[in-house]
């Protein structure tokens, strides 16, 4: 999507995206990343999501990267935060104790920038994206993340039930876009609920990205 859409959305409050709570998903499946205190995790399109409070409490420290400034800012504010601030290509970082945020493009975003990270949670950015932009997103996360494995989610529903975003994404085609690189494995599947539940019917699943 263009970034007018989601910064249109933001301006309007039309989040439904966002959850009130840490995602049942992350708690679940966090121990298949592997992670000890102190290493990195990667949240791509993080938004405001309440992951990154949980994940910095669990030890962790999280970088994200997010479109919208008020978002970013946000999220610093909750955690009582006072960030630093640098400018450079575009992006800007934000950083202070374990939480580091760029505002900006993803797609602008490279690995020399972003620096080790030993795993990803990838909620709701993969299917937040049509499919041209999709094609794009995996290879580039990817090339952020190196080998790191990723705890991933995808939703499985009739996308004539309503249009994107999100998107439908069945399992095996999110699997087919890592394909080159991890190996999916379907950790979770449970019905939609929430705001979406409004608008369709269907799955929503959580994956495991392993390197090969
Ligand atoms: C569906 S929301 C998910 C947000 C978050 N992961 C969550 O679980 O609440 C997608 C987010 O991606 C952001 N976004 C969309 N395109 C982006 C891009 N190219 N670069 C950075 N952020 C982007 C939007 O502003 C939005 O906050």
């Amino acid at each position: 999507m263009e970034h007018d859409f989601w910064q249109e959305r933001w301006a309007t409050n039309q989040i439904a995206f966002h959850e009130p709570e840490p995602h049942p998903f992350l708690r679940a499946h966090i121990a298949r990343l592997g992670l000890t205190p102190g290493d990195t995790v990667f949240l791509p399109l993080c938004g405001k999501s309440l992951d990154m409070d949980w994940l910095i409490g669990e030890g962790l420290r999280v970088v994200g990267i997010e479109l919208n400034q008020g978002a970013v800012e946000e999220v610093f504010d909750r955690l009582r935060l006072a960030p630093e601030r640098q400018a450079f290509g575009g992006l800007q970082r934000l950083q202070a104790g374990s939480l580091t945020l760029y505002i900006g493009d993803f797609f602008a975003l490279t690995a020399e920038e972003l620096g080790a990270v030993q795993g990803v949670f990838d909620r709701a950015s993969l299917v937040a994206l049509p499919d041209e932009l999709r094609r794009r997103y995996a290879p580039h996360l990817v090339s952020l993340a190196v080998k790191a494995p990723m705890l991933t989610m995808t939703y499985d529903y009739p996308q004539e039930q309503t249009p994107g975003p999100p998107f439908a994404i069945p399992f095996d085609q999110v699997a087919a876009l890592y394909a080159d690189t991890h190996i999916a494995e379907r950790l979770e599947i449970r019905a939609i609920t929430g705001p979406l539940a409004q608008r369709c019917e269907g799955d929503e699943i959580a994956l495991l990205l392993a390197p090969r």
